[in-house]
């Protein structure tokens, strides 16, 4: 019986894993294997969250380009709050510890475009390791490709 309820929470983790995906491979796959793909079936669909999720991955991927570039922020994503209420893959936010990160992320995306030009390029920084530190604690797939996203030096 507790072995069992041992076992079935140990599988629960590797689920939850599992499903918070990589995030490492932005390419789209080739359709022919998409159409016979896990992600067919309902519990692997892509989440609202998680859909947010990769354009915040691409906005951050726009704004390290054009910071290193001189070149001034892309617009305000006004809709990154939505992180807060948008619906995830079941199981995937528990909103005691999503929520303080969530908040902390948003902050810092506001000071991002509010300190001087000079210092962007740091605010950018810290807004990464807002991700990292978020994903540390609820979902470790991505950790590689937000560190790609870090700034040089
Ligand atoms: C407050 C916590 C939190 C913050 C901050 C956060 N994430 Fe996430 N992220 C999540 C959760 C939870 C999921 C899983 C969402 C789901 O599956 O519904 C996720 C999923 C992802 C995924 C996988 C999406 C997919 O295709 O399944 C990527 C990539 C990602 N996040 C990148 C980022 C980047 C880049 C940032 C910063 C710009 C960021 N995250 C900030 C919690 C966070």
């Amino acid at each position: 019986m507790r072995t069992c309820a041992i076992l079935s929470s140990v599988l629960a983790c590797v689920a939850l894993f599992v499903a918070c995906g990589g995030g490492s491979d932005p390419e789209p796959e080739p359709a022919e294997q998409n159409s016979r793909s896990i992600a067919d079936l309902p519990e692997h669909k892509t989440s609202p969250l998680a859909q947010l999720m990769r354009e915040m991955t691409a906005f951050g991927d726009t704004t390290r380009a054009r910071l290193l570039r001189g070149e001034d922020l892309p617009p305000y994503p006004v809709h990154f709050k939505d992180m807060l209420t948008l619906e995830s893959t079941p199981g995937m936010v528990d909103h005691t510890t999503y929520d303080p990160f969530a908040i902390a992320y948003l902050y810092q995306l506001d000071s991002l475009y509010k300190v001087p030009v000079a210092e962007r390029q740091q605010g950018f920084d810290e807004l990464i390791q807002y991700c990292a530190a978020c994903h540390g604690e609820v979902c470790p797939g991505p950790l590689v490709r937000i560190n790609k996203l870090r700034m040089p030096g």
